[in-house]
């Protein structure tokens, strides 16, 4: 059985859509099989993320109306052979599709790839219910902005009344330049403010603003930040990307060693 971890936050637009397309990438290049489901039920943002949402036939309400079968729905990622993604329900209301028949996809899911990640909607209410609930794992993306940390704190107490095992931190948008001068928190303190382990760190970049993914912008740092983070992910390392380094002198980052 597959792992299946669930991608949230506290705070909308905080980049869990990014961080899934982007994680599902890094992981399908490490060789593990991976399926992403898009969680948010009537919005669709992960197909556009991963620019393929000229290529939908069917999606997840097709499948659980029986209308098709899971393998139908599924599309594969357009340059990764072992990169699926499960589109969302574009006109189906919200509630049209229940937690108990999204567990049921996300564990035929579970069956056949190594990782399922679930694209989470904003929210802590409906939507948040249904794509929590079948997931084992979680990783909570916030901003290193004060009310997104609040947020994710919010969600982190929610999650503990879920049967999840393993909780992780992704801080994205990280301004180096910023957390450099001590002007904005870096991931490391916001991990140890949210008693929570810290699994990656993502640096703002225009270039993932405008196009969603590394694969299609060519952005080295993201590259290797969600690289980093899939090491994580799959316990083959704990370093997170350094976000600060390209904003640092060669004795504030000698002293940081000795610190
Ligand atoms: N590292 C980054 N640098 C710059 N922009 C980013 C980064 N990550 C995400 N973004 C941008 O932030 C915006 C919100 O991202 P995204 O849609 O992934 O958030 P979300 O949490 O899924 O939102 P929602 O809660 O509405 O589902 C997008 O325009 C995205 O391109
Ligand atoms: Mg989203």
């Amino acid at each position: 059985m597959g792992r299946k971890i669930v991608v949230t936050s506290g705070k909308g637009g905080v980049g869990k859509t990014t961080v899934v397309a982007n994680l599902g990438i890094a992981l399908a290049l490490s060789g593990v099989t991976v399926a992403m489901v898009d969680g948010d039920i009537g919005l669709n943002n992960l197909d556009v993320a991963m620019s393929c949402e000229n290529r939908i036939i069917y999606d997840i309400g097709d499948v659980v109306q029986k209308k098709c079968r899971l393998k139908q729905a599924l599309i594969r990622d357009n340059h990764l052979d072992n990169l699926f993604l499960l589109p969302s329900a574009k006109y189906m209301p919200q509630e049209s599709i229940n937690p108990q028949a999204f567990g049921a996809v996300v564990n035929e899911l579970a069956r056949e790839f190594d990782i399922v990640l679930i694209d989470c909607p904003a929210g802590i209410e409906q939507g948040f219910h249904r794509a929590v609930s079948p997931a084992q794992e979680a990783l909570v993306v916030t901003t290193p902005h004060i009310s997104a940390v609040r947020d994710a704190d919010k969600v982190l107490g929610l999650l503990t009344t879920y049967n999840i095992s393993s909780v992780g931190l992704v801080v994205n948008r990280v301004r180096g330049d910023l957390s450099a001068k001590d002007t904005a928190m870096n991931a490391s303190d916001i991990a140890r403010l949210l008693r929570v382990e810290l699994k990656g760190a993502i640096p703002e970049d225009d270039k993932i603003g405008f196009a969603g993914t590394f694969a299609e912008t060519g952005s080295e740092r993201c590259y290797t930040a969600y690289r980093m983070l899939a090491d994580c992910v799959l316990g083959k390392s704990n370093r997170v990307y350094d976000c600060e380094r390209p904003y640092q002198s060669f004795f504030s980052r000698l002293l940081k060693k000795r610190g």
